[in-house]
């Protein structure tokens, strides 16, 4: 038998309960979810519910520190509104008991808070912090990755995201007017960490410069939450230089509701070219010597997956993943480490600088600790 692995859920919204569910469904593999907290009864009353409904009891607390102190779980998953994770991070961390984090992206919302959680977590080699990136998991990005990494494409020179979704919500809106400052990472930041983490795991190379154009056109322009409107950018181009000469862009938008695919991810190399398209879970690849009548096409699917949830079994196959490396005892790291999640940090942070200054932004100029504090004030 093997030993039950003790989970706490710090902040159960939306996020907080998809990893509820996706835990429920990891029982047999000796998961349990024994504690969540969060100030927001609404919140902890859903949450208590569907715990019930998977016959889990919970212990409530109405915040992270109470929760920490009861000494309850051995793995915790943040999962509270962005500007949150750095305080939170930090009380985990600095906790005489160990314990595992998955913190949901992004990190923190600027680097220099990424950098300090850096720093206090080395001093901890008896804990694992992994970075909720978790779209390299869905099953047609996978299947992408391995074949970028298996080489079929050759030396890897291009990498085109296209995110095309629907508007934010209004609850994310609510929580996150007056959020974005030049050097904090806004929503519409959030939104593309992902993709620059899996462009950077595509290149397999360190960002060096950004290039980006985007405005706020269509969404959110006649609302007003507490006398604020918010700022989102909903359209944006991203173009990434990478140190080995690679270079990527990320096309997003947010009102292309009229959308078959959510993300079409394109990898170019010197010998062929192969894309992902998501949901329709369809990888494509051929080479530059058999053209287009050679392009092969493959349904790609991953029978480990016993919840697709929101984001296409990711969350399910990312919690796999680190139950794995938690119960390998500091043998394996974490899939997606901190200095993945201050990385995709920085990128976001130098696209949304470029976009608001109108200018490329390199990447030394964001991570430098001083231009993050002058630029807040
Ligand atoms: N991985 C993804 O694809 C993905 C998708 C959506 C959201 N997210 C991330 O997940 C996080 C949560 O997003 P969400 O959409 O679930 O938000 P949400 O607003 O639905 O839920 C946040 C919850 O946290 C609670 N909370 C607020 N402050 C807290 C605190 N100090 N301690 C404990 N609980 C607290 C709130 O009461 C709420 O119940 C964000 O960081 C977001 O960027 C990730």
């Amino acid at each position: 038998m093997v030993a039950i692995v003790k989970y706490g859920i710090i902040g159960v919204g939306m996020m907080g309960r998809e990893h509820l569910i996706n835990l429920y469904h990891l029982k047999s593999e000796g998961v349990s979810v024994v504690c969540i907290a969060d100030p927001h009864v609404p919140s902890q009353k859903y949450a208590q519910k569907l715990a019930e409904s998977f016959n889990w009891n919970l212990q409530v607390f109405s915040g992270h520190k109470q929760l920490l102190e009861s000494g309850l779980c051995d793995v915790v998953v943040v999962s509270t509104p962005n500007m949150t994770h750095y305080e939170i991070l930090m009380d985990i961390i600095n906790h005489p008991k160990p314990h595992h984090v998955l913190v949901e992206k992004p990190l923190c919302t600027n680097v220099s808070d990424c950098k300090k959680v850096i720093t206090a977590a080395k001093k901890r080699s008896d804990m694992l912090v992994q970075v909720g990136l978790e779209y390299r998991y869905m099953p047609p990005v996978a299947k992408l990755i391995d074949i970028v990494k298996e080489g079929a494409l050759g030396k890897v020179k291009m990498v085109a995201i296209r995110e095309h979704r629907f508007p934010f919500l209004v609850k994310v809106i609510e929580s996150i007017t007056g959020i974005a400052s030049i050097a904090t990472l806004g929503y519409s930041g959030r939104e593309m960490l992902s993709f620059l983490d899996l462009m950077r795991l595509f290149i397999g190379a360190n960002p060096v410069r950004v290039m980006a154009s985007g405005a706020m056109d269509l969404n959110h322009k006649d609302e007003e939450y507490d006398g604020r409107v918010p700022d989102i950018i909903d359209n944006a181009y991203v173009i990434v230089e990478f140190d080995n000469g690679c270079r990527g862009m990320l096309d997003l938008c947010m009102f292309a509701e009229g959308s078959k695919n959510e993300q079409e991810i394109s990898v170019v190399g010197d010998i062929g070219k192969s894309e992902a398209l998501v949901p329709e879970s369809i990888v494509r690849w051929g080479t530059r010597a058999e053209g287009k009548n050679g392009v092969q096409t493959l349904l790609a699917e991953d029978k480990r997956i016993k919840y697709d949830g929101l984001h296409h079994g990711s969350s399910y196959l990312e919690h796999l993943q680190f139950l794995s490396a938690v119960r390998a005892r500091g043998e394996q790291a974490p899939a997606v480490g901190l200095h993945d999640g201050l990385v995709s940090v920085a990128i976001g942070v130098a696209a949304q600088l470029s976009i608001q200054k109108g200018r490329s932004v390199t990447i030394e100029e964001v991570m430098h600790e001083q231009l993050v504090q002058s630029t807040k004030s």
